[in-house]
C-alpha cells in the first residue's frame, strides 16, 4: 500500500542487574505497546478523506461553466478584454445572494469563454480537479443555450475546444467525459429546439454529447413545454436529464417525469410529496443530488432541511454531485464529506453512493461493471 513504512524497535541489549533489567523490560513493552499503535495507524485504512478520494466514482451533475474559477476567469479575461479583471474584480461575479443572482453570476461567468481555446482550458482545468478527486467519469452540462440566446454565435467550433480536453484528460488522466448540452428553460422551447437539434445533428460524428437537459428557472417554465422536444430527442438516440424541483414543489418532479427525463437534477421537492417518493424508490430514478448548491442558493434553506438522508434511508437512488463547484465554492470529494460528516452517512454507505453514481451514468455496462468491481473491492 502506498506511504506504508515499517516502525522499527530499537534494539534490546541484556541489561547488567535485576533492577535495570525490569526496567528494560517495562521499557519494551511500553515500546511494544507505542510500536503497536503507530503500526495500526500507519497501516489502518481509516482515514475518511483518503478513502472518499480513493473511491471510484462519476459526477453526473456539473456544469462546465460552473468549473470555472476567479483565476481561470483573470485568464480569460486577459485574453479578451480591453481592461482585463482583476482577481478581486472576477471573485466579485461569484457573489449573489439568492437563486436568481446566481443565475446571473453563471451567466456572468459563461460571457468570459469566448473562443475555442477558452473552453478547452475550462474543460481540461475540470478534467484535472476530477482527476484529482479520484472521479473516473464526468457527465458535464455545458450551456448551448446561453451561447446562443446571449452571443448568438455558433457552437461547434466551441465544442471543438471542449473535445480536445476530453480526449487529453481520457488519454493522461483516464478519466471519461460525456457531453449533455443544456438548454435554459425559461428562453422557451424554440430556443431549447436549437440546442437539442444541434446535439441530435453532431451526436453521429461526436459519440461524447449523450444527452440533452434543461436547467434554468422552474419558476418561470415547466416542463410540459419541452414535451415535444424531449421525445424528438429521446427518438434521435439522446438521454434525457432535466433539473426538477429545485425552486419549485414536487409539481416539476412530477412534470419532468412526465415528458421522460430519465434523470432528474436536484429533486429537491419530492419529499413533501409521498406518492412521489414511492415512485421514484419503485423506478429508482437516479436523482442528481447537490447539497451545497441547494444550500447557498438558499433552494434548502439549512442543512438539517436537506432531504439526502431521508432520501436513501428511503430507498431513493442517490447521487452526489457538485453543480458548479466554484460557485458554491465545493467540489465531489467535499460533498461526499458533508454526507459524512451531516448526514452521518457510514464508509459502507459512502461507498453505496459512489455505486449509485456508476450505475446512474450513461456508461456502456462493460465499463460500469468494471468500475463497480473496483468499487467493491477498495479497502
Ligand atoms: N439549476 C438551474 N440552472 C442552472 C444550474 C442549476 O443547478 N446550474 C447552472 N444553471
Ligand atoms: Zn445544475
Amino acid at each position: 500500500m502506498p506511504g506504508l513504512y515499517r516502525v522499527r524497535s530499537p534494539r534490546f541489549r541484556f541489561p547488567a542487574d535485576i533492577a535495570s533489567l525490569r526496567t528494560e523490560l517495562f521499557n519494551a513493552f511500553r515500546r511494544g505497546i507505542v510500536c503497536a499503535i503507530l503500526r495500526h495507524l500507519v497501516t489502518c485504512p481509516v482515514d475518511p478523506v483518503s478513502f472518499i478520494r480513493r473511491l471510484p466514482k462519476a459526477e453526473l451533475h456539473l456544469h462546465l461553466e460552473g468549473t470555472v474559477t476567479p483565476e481561470t476567469l483573470v485568464e480569460l479575461s486577459a485574453r479578451h478584454d480591453s481592461s482585463p479583471l482583476d482577481l478581486s474584480q472576477a471573485a466579485a461575479l461569484f457573489q449573489y445572494t439568492d437563486f436568481s443572482g446566481f443565475l446571473l453570476a453563471f451567466k456572468a461567468i459563461t460571457e468570459h469563454l469566448r473562443t475555442p481555446d477558452d473552453y478547452e482550458l475550462a474543460a481540461w482545468r475540470m478534467a484535472q480537479r476530477l482527476a484529482r478527486q479520484g472521479v473516473v467519469h464526468a457527465e458535464v452540462y455545458v450551456s448551448v443555450g446561453v451561447v446562443y440566446y446571449w452571443r448568438r454565435c455558433e457552437f461547434e467550433p466551441l465544442f471543438l475546444g471542449m473535445e480536445r480536453a476530453r480526449l487529453r484528460a481520457e488519454s493522461e488522466l483516464g478519466l471519461t467525459i460525456y457531453w449533455i448540452f443544456d438548454a435554459v428553460r425559461h428562453f422557451g422551447p424554440e430556443e431549447a429546439a436549437r440546442v437539442f437539434r444541434k446535439a441530435a445533428e453532431l451526436r453521429p460524428r461526436y459519440p461524447s454529447i449523450i444527452g440533452i437537459g434543461i436547467g434554468g428557472d422552474e419558476r418561470r417554465t415547466g416542463a410540459e413545454p419541452f414535451r415535444d422536444l424531449y421525445a424528438e430527442a429521446r427518438a434521435a438516440g439522446l438521454r434525457l436529464t432535466a433539473h426538477a424541483g429545485e425552486t419549485v414543489g414536487p409539481e416539476g418532479i412530477w412534470g419532468a417525469l412526465n415528458i421522460g427525463a430519465e434523470r432528474l437534477g436536484h429533486a429537491l421537492s419530492a419529499i413533501h410529496d409521498p406518492e412521489l417518493m414511492g415512485i421514484l424508490a419503485e423506478r429508482q430514478i437516479p436523482l442528481e443530488i447537490c447539497v451545497s448548491s441547494n444550500l447557498r442558493t438558499g433552494c434548502c434553506p439549512r442543512p438539517e432541511d436537506h432531504p439526502l438522508r431521508r432520501y436513501f434511508d428511503a430507498g431513493l437512488m442517490v447521487t452526489l454531485n457538485s453543480d458548479d463547484p466554484a460557485l458554491f465554492l465545493s467540489d465531489l470529494d467535499n460533498e461526499y464529506r458533508i454526507a459524512q460528516d451531516t448526514f452521518a452517512f457510514t464508509q459502507e454507505h459512502l461507498r453505496e453512493l459512489a455505486s449509485n453514481s456508476i450505475e446512474a451514468s450513461f456508461l456502456p455496462a462493460e465499463r460500469r461493471v468494471e468500475i463497480l468491481r473496483r468499487l467493491e473491492s477498495l479497502e
